[in-house]
C-alpha cells in the first residue's frame, strides 16, 4: 500500500515536471536570432546574430524595453505571450531618401533600420558611456558597424 501511494507520487511528480518542461519549451523566444528581415529585397550588410537570452537573463534588460505596443508603450511580458516581429510596424525596409523631412522619431517610426539602430545602438552607447567605455574596448557593447554586421563573405 505505502509502496503503491510512493509510486503514484513521483508519476505525478513526473507528470508536473513534463506539463512545465512542454509549457516552457513551448512559449520561449529563440536563444539567438539571426535577425533576417524578410521584407528587406535583399541584406547589404551581414546578418547580425542577436543573444535574445543573453540580453534578457545575464544583462537583465526587461523585455519591455525592447518590445511595445501600437502606441510605443513598453510590454510587460512574463514569457508565453506572441510577440510582434519590428516589421510589423517598423514598416519600411527602404532607405530614407535624402530628400525627405522627417523629425528622429517620425524615421524611426517608419523605417525598420532606423528603429533597429535606434533600439540597439542606442542602448549600446549609453551603456558604454555609463561604464567609461570607448567602443574600441573588447569590453564595450557593439557600436560599429563590423561589430554587429559581419563582413559578407
Ligand atoms: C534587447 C532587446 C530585447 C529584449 C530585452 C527582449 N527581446 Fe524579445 N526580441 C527582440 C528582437 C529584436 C526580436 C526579433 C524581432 C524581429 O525579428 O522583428 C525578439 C523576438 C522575440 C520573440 C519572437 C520569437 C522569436 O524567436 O523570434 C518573442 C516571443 C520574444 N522576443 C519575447 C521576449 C520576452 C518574453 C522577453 C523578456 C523576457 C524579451 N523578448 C526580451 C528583442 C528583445
Ligand atoms: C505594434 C507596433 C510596434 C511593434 C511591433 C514595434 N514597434 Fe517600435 N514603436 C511603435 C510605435 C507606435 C512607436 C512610437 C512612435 C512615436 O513615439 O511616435 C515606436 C517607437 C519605437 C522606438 C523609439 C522609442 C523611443 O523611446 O524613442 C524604437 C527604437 C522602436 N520602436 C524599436 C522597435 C523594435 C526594436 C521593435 C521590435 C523588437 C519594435 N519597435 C516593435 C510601434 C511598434
Ligand atoms: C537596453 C539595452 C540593450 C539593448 C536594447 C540591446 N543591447 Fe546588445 N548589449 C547590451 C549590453 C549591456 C551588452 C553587454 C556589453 C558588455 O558587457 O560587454 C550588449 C552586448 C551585445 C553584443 C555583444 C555580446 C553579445 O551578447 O552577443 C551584441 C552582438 C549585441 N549586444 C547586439 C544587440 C542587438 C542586435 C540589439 C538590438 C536588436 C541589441 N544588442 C539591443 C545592451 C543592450
Ligand atoms: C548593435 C548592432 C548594430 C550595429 C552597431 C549596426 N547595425 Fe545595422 N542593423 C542591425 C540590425 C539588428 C538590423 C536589422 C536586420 C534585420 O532585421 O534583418 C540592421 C539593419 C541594417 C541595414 C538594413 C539591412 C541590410 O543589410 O541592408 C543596413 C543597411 C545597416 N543595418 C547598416 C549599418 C551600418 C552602415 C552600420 C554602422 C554605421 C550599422 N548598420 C551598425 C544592427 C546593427
Amino acid at each position: 500500500m505505502k509502496r503503491k501511494l510512493v509510486t503514484s507520487l513521483v508519476a505525478a511528480l513526473m507528470a508536473v515536471c513534463f506539463v512545465s518542461v512542454a509549457v516552457y519549451a513551448g512559449t520561449q523566444a529563440a536563444d539567438t536570432i539571426t535577425m533576417n528581415t524578410k521584407a528587406y529585397a535583399k541584406h547589404t550588410k551581414g546578418l547580425v546574430t542577436f543573444s535574445h537570452k543573453v540580453h534578457a537573463e545575464e544583462y537583465g534588460i526587461s523585455c519591455g524595453d525592447c518590445h511595445h505596443d501600437d502606441k510605443g508603450t513598453p510590454l510587460a511580458l512574463k514569457g508565453g505571450e506572441d510577440v510582434q516581429s519590428c516589421v510589423a510596424c517598423h514598416k519600411d525596409t527602404g532607405k530614407k531618401p535624402k530628400g525627405e523631412k522627417l523629425s528622429k522619431k517620425d524615421k524611426i517610426a517608419k523605417y525598420h533600420k532606423e528603429a533597429l539602430h535606434a533600439n540597439c545602438i542606442g542602448c549600446h552607447k549609453a551603456f558604454n558611456k555609463k561604464n567609461g567605455l570607448k567602443s574600441k574596448d573588447p569590453k564595450a557593447a557593439p557600436q560599429s558597424c563590423k561589430s554587429c554586421h559581419p563582413k559578407k563573405g
